[in-house]
């Protein structure tokens, strides 16, 4: 296993390109089962996740190829129904082949995903849809069986608890479009990879309305084509980015960003006081000026991402003032809090919320990467603190964020790879 050292204190300068997004790759990969026919996907990130989810498509059977950032699967058959634990536990969006393998061969057997560091993470919404569009679903020894003779269309209710779910909503559209008769997603998520997964449907022949807001309405075909599709930038990365070079008091260029994508981050920046300049697929961030602290809450798109949550608290750890960040999707996606601390932050967890306090530095430490979104908060702590930072089990930010040594290396950034 590698850790990612960090000497801090760079201020980060120059221009960087965001990398396709990995929560739409994933879906719009599966999708690809939904049909015989050649596709060609574009701008697809190379990452552990993108790797997994091809290793998962030739399993079913399905002859995929990668090269510089380009996907292409060859005419063929989906030939088996199965989606194996030893695959699908390590990447839970690997459950997003069950709507595309049920909608084609009206029968799939998925491994459940189980749950991950940051929370219990059910699949119940998934299986309520597939079960409103007319399929048997029954679980054993830790699969997922789902059966139909024939999908039908339906009105399906799809919110839970937390709100609307992005890989629910994916499914359920991936099972419905080869369904007969018209299908209804209520509560349905508006993430942009989902409109991105809509529009590669629809180039594949779908029909399907609405997509981008809380009811999708899709009219089930016959049956669906090769299609081409040029992936969307990351506004994940993009947002981490962004944080980086705030962070650390840079002047950075990002590229191939889609502002509106990132609206709730930009404007909470905008209250905190940063200084940010678009231009048309480009966003400009200098650092310098004094920030304030925001109360930030993540909510489903278009609100606050929980995806930002870590790298945002890593901000406010620096910045002055009292800034109360609750976490509304994930309740307990903290894990970042104790690591912080570790590097001399000042954060106290109370339920659902993180209360930081900003402190003028963090001090380098060795910290732990719990999920992928955690590693990117504290790799920008890394950045801003004095002195060095390790921050071990790194794969976990190889799952989501591409060549992302290099991307900070060409920043100035002074960062190196070293075996735990
Ligand atoms: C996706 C993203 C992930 C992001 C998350 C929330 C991908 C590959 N991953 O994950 O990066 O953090 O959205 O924006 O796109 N829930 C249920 N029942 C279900 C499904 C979900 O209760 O059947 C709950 C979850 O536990 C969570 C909330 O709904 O509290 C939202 O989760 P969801 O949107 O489904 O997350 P993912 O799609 O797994």
């Amino acid at each position: 296993m590698d850790k990612l050292i960090i000497e801090g204190g760079v201020k980060l300068k120059g221009e960087v390109t965001v990398s396709g997004a990995k929560n739409a790759v994933l879906p719009i990969l599966a999708a690809t089962l939904l049909t015989d026919e050649p596709c060609l996907i574009k701008g697809v990130p190379n990452l552990r996740d993108t790797n997994s989810m091809l290793k998962i498509l030739r399993s079913l059977g399905k002859f995929a190829e990668f090269d510089k950032g380009k996907v292409s699967i060859a005419a063929g058959k989906t030939s088996s129904y199965i989606a194996e634990y030893k695959l699908v536990s390590t990447m839970r969006a690997s459950f997003c082949v069950l709507g595309p393998l049920l909608g084609k061969l009206k029968k799939a057997k998925v491994s459940l995903p189980g749950g991950c560091i940051i929370g219990v993470r059910p699949v119940d919404l998934h299986l309520k849809g597939m079960r409103a569009l007319g399929a048997q679903i029954s679980i054993d020894s830790g699969y997922v069986l789902a059966q139909a003779t024939k999908l039908r269309g339906a009105y399906i209710y799809l919110g839970g608890v937390y709100g609307s779910s992005v890989l629910a909503t994916d499914n359920v559209m991936m099972a419905a479009v080869l369904a007969r008769g018209k299908t209804v997603i209520e509560s349905a998520a508006c993430e942009p990879e989902v409109v991105d997964l809509a529009e590669f449907l629809i180039k594949m022949g779908a029909k399907i309305k609405g997509h981008g807001t809380p009811v999708i309405e899709i009219e089930g075909v016959k049956y669906l084509q090769g299609a081409e599709h040029l992936i969307i930038p990351d506004r994940i990365e993009a947002g981490t980015l962004v944080l980086a070079s705030l962070i650390t008091g840079g002047d950075v260029l990002i590229k191939n960003v889609r502002y509106q994508h990132l609206g709730a981050l930009i404007d909470k920046l905008q209250e905190a006081g940063a200084n940010l300049e678009r231009s048309d697929t480009a966003l400009r961030v200098k650092g310098g000026r004094k920030l304030r602290s925001v109360n930030i809450t993540t909510l489903p798109y278009p609100g606050f991402p929980t995806d930002m949550q870590a790298q945002m608290m890593s901000l406010m750890s620096v910045t002055p003032g009292i800034s109360v960040i609750t976490e509304k999707i994930y309740p307990d996606r903290f894990m970042h809090v104790a690591e912080l601390n570790r590097m001399g932050a000042q954060i106290q967890r109370e339920g659902p919320h993180a209360i930081v306090e900003g402190i003028k530095s963090l001090s380098g430490a060795p910290v732990m990467a719990s999920d992928l979104r955690a590693s990117a908060g504290l790799v920008l702590a890394g950045l801003a603190a004095r002195g060095k930072t390790s921050v071990s089990r790194i794969y976990h930010l190889e799952r989501g964020y591409e060549f992302i040594e290099k991307k900070l290396i060409n920043l100035g950034a002074k960062v190196w790879r070293e075996k735990e």
